[in-house]
């Protein structure tokens, strides 16, 4: 079954400070903003070690997000931990113009 999903704006581009995070709820998904040298990122808030929903509070290391929880660290581009184990989910994003938009999957079956 083909996954179906959709752009949801979530900002302005002029609202995401350089290297700051930006918390955004769309329905269920917990997902922070990063604005990286004007390349915009999105994933979860959501640790992949305790579930702790703290990664707007980690430390940005170039294109990585560690966890200030324990340090488990991730990669902005690919949610994969660089340090840790596992990976977070990461969110495809769409600039156009000043807006940002978040591609968000759809659930129902
Ligand atoms: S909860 Fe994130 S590193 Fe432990």
């Amino acid at each position: 079954m083909p996954m179906s999903s959709r752009l949801v704006p979530v900002a302005r581009l002029s609202d995401l400070r350089e290297s700051r995070a930006r918390r955004v709820v769309v329905e269920d998904h917990e997902i922070v903003l990063w604005n990286i040298g004007g390349r915009v990122f999105a994933t979860t808030n959501v640790c992949s070690h305790q579930h702790v929903a703290a990664l707007h509070e980690g430390i940005l290391e170039g294109l990585t997000i560690s966890c200030p929880m324990h340090g488990w660290t991730y990669s902005l581009e690919t949610g994969i931990a660089v340090r840790g184990d596992g990976r977070i989910r990461v969110y495809t994003v769409t600039v156009t113009g000043n807006d940002v938009f978040v591609e968000i999957p759809e659930t129902t079956s």
